[in-house]
């Protein structure tokens, strides 16, 4: 199924929501810049597999009431205290709603995963009352989480066991590297160090 079949009148709604979000996101300013920021709109596929996976009725209405993230975007920080910053400033703004904010850098999944989710609803603008994702994490930790996500689609994981278990330290040594980098930071920008 195309995401047209699937999504088909609301699928110009979610792309607002995307460009609504990605603006409001352009006008975030700060002396640590965003190092980067990608959006995607769930494909029909995966968004059919996720409303199977938790039982909801596979329909449009689900899918857009049921699931936060038929519109997601990535923010990618340099440091752990933007990643913070940019969160607060976020919660701060007015013209969306932060519906529940999932803090895995404080309390991480156990497979290691760490990142700040925002789930919010868009409150005006031609998307208003659309729901949406934002994923807000350090560049350290967005690299293993990609290599993580791999285990999502394969069904056969040789030597599985090794794999999560080294994926795990790897993920609790970029956690430790995060913390010196922030450390480092802050004492260079220390004006009486
Ligand atoms: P789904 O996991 O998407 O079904 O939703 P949920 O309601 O369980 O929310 P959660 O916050 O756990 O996950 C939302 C999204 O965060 C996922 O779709 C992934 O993009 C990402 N994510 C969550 N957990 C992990 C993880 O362990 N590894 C990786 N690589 N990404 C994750
Ligand atoms: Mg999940």
């Amino acid at each position: 199924m195309t995401d047209e079949e699937f999504y088909k009148e609301a699928l110009g709604v979610l792309r607002d929501a995307e460009s609504y979000l990605l603006s409001l996101i352009g006008q975030y300013r700060d002396s640590s810049p965003i190092i980067s920021c990608k959006s995607r709109i769930k494909s029909a596929q995966s968004m059919v597999e996720k409303l199977e996976r938790q039982g909801f009725e596979i329909t449009l209405q689900s899918a857009l009431e049921k699931v936060y993230d038929a519109v997601g975007i990535r923010i990618i920080c340099g440091f752990v205290d933007d990643v913070y910053h940019v969160s607060e400033w976020l919660e701060n703004c007015s013209g969306i709603e932060i519906i529940h904010r999932k803090d895995y850098i404080a309390y991480p999944k156990p497979n290691g995963y760490r990142s700040l989710h925002l789930c919010l609803r868009i409150r005006e603008g031609t998307a208003a009352g659309t729901l949406a994702e934002i994923q807000i994490r350090t560049m350290a930790i967005d690299f293993w989480a990609t290599l993580e996500h791999k285990l999502k689609y394969k069904h056969k994981i040789p030597h599985e066991d090794l794999i999560r278990r080294e994926l795990k330290r790897c993920a609790d040594e970029i956690a430790a590297t995060d913390m010196s980098m922030q450390t480092i930071r802050d004492m260079l920008a220390d004006e009486n160090f």
